[in-house]
Formats: C-alpha cells, structure tokens, sequence
C-alpha cells in the first residue's frame, strides 16, 4: 500500500484510474470500516482509503483533541485489505491556506438533529469531503449508514454539485449486542460499554411501538419519542434525540406517513457519561 500525503503525489498516482473506489475516515478503524473497504471492492479498482482528523467538523467543546489517533494499526489493517493507496494528508497538505470557501447545506438538512446538537459539523463535514472528493477523483465513494444523516447530505451534495462520483451506503456494523461499532466506543468505561447496548434497544423499542401504532392506534408518534427519550434517561443517559423521521428527507415522520407506508428511520444520540453515541434504525 502506498501512503501519500500531499494532494499533487496522489494525484499523480491515480493518473489514467477512473474506476477508482473511495472510503474516506478519520481513522481509528475497526470492523465497521473495514466492511466499507470491501464494499468499495465491489464497485470500483483500486480502492483508496482516507485518514484524516478534520478539525473543521469539530465544536469547540468537541474530542478533537483526544480523538483517537491509531496510525499505524490502521495502516495494518488497510494493507490486509489489500487498499491500493491511503490518502493520509497532515492539516497543512489539505488545507494550506485557511479553509474559507465552506459547504453549506441547507438548514432543512443540515441544522436538523445532528446539525441542531453540532452546530457547524455538517459544514465541516461536506467541505472536507468534497475537498477529498476533488483529490482523489474516485468513481464511488462509500459512506457508512451509521452516520445517516451525514450520508443522506453527502448524496444530496454530490447531487446538486453534478459530481461525478456515486456515493454508496454502508450497512452499520455491529457488536454482538447490537453496539454499532464506533471509534467513538472505545472512550466507554467497562459498566458504560455494558449498558450501551441499551441503545440500540431503545430504537428496536420505538420500532415495535410504530409498528403497533400502524395497527392500532396506542399513543402518538411524539410520545413514542418522548417515552424513549424518559426511559434512557431513567437508565443515566443524557440523550439529546430519539426521532422518528422519514428516510427520504428526514422531515419528521405523521400519522399520514405512516399510514400510506412511506419508509421511515428513528435516529438517535445520547451521552452515556463523557461519550457520545448516535445510532439509527429503518423501519
Ligand atoms: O464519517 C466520518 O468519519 C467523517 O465525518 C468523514 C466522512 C471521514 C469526514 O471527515
């Protein structure tokens, strides 16, 4: 595996490849990443991995800091996996000047959720991905379905900027008790990682009373989210969401919508002590 920092080398070496695959992270991979590097397989040659710590998409009250750095393990990892080239560029190679041309989505998508608890994350988010994008100039990229928001507005942006590249989605990964895998998991003390777990269960339990809500009419789609949001707090949680919404754009789900059937997601974050998880589930 070839590791290149600077944009002009990467360049240079992907010269002639338009079916190259891409799977941007900020490292510190594990199994759920890794899921992604084969799935880029699968749609394009060679694959190209990203690592890269984005500060742009962090708070200031935010991990960037102590965000895990694992440098050399992932490189492991990846060339296990057979990548043809990690992009791994230090804040100076991809942003030599101050990044002041920024993404924006739009507020409907962006400030929503995710946006609302991390003012500025998807801004930092699409600018540092698009900047990716123009690197390495990929046929596909894939994005995991973990980070479902940042994958609908990734697709969206791509979409309204004609770029040519198709983004692909990513099933999340998950431990055997339904943890979704995170780099962020392993900031978990032993009793917190024991009842993290709890929630994906929580979504499972939202997902069966929307079920039965679809039957027979129990309570609404807000107290649903209500009763969740009270019984993960009842158990020490902090959370900041439990929302049930529609797949297609993330616009708070209805009775109506679910009754004519659309697809829906029930999204989720919430602070177990100092961490922070997030997780969704479709329904
Ligand atoms: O999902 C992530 O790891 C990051 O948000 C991404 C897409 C690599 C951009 O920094």
């Amino acid at each position: 595996m070839k590791i290149i920092s600077d944009i002009q080398e990467l360049r240079d070496h992907l010269r002639g490849q338009n079916r190259a695959s891409f799977v941007p992270t900020m490292g510190n991979l594990h199994e759920g990443h890794l899921s992604l590097m084969r799935l880029a397989r699968q749609h394009g040659d060679p694959v190209v991995a990203s690592i890269f710590v984005n500060r742009l998409q962090f708070g200031p009250n935010e991990d960037f800091d102590s965000y895990p750095r694992t440098m050399q393990a992932d490189i492991d990892k990846l060339e296990k996996e057979g990548v043809y080239i990690l992009f791994a560029p230090t804040e100076r190679d991809l942003y030599p000047q101050p990044q002041e041309y920024r993404v924006d989505p739009p507020q409907q998508l962006g400030d929503i959720l995710e946006g609302e608890f991390r003012p500025g994350f998807f801004k930092g988010v699409c600018t540092v991905v698009l900047k990716l994008l123009s690197c390495v100039q990929p046929k596909v990229a894939v994005f995991g379905k973990k980070d479902y928001q940042q994958l609908m507005i990734i697709r969206q942006m791509a979409k309204q900027f004609a770029l040519p590249v198709d983004i692909i989605p990513g099933e999340t990964i998950r431990a055997e008790d339904g943890l979704a895998l995170s780099s962020r998991n392993g900031y978990l003390s032993s009793t917190e990682r024991a009842e993290a777990p709890e929630l994906q269960k929580a979504l499972r339990e939202v997902r069966a009373r929307v079920l039965e809500l679809s039957e027979r009419n129990v309570h609404s789609l807000s107290e649903i989210e209500k009763m969740a949001v009270n019984a993960l707090a009842g158990r020490g949680w902090q959370p900041d969401y439990i929302a049930i919404r529609q797949q297609i754009d993330l616009a708070p789900a209805s009775n109506e919508s679910l009754q004519a059937g659309e697809p829906l997601v029930i999204l989720t974050a919430a602070k177990l002590g100092k961490t922070r998880l997030i997780d969704n589930l479709e329904i």
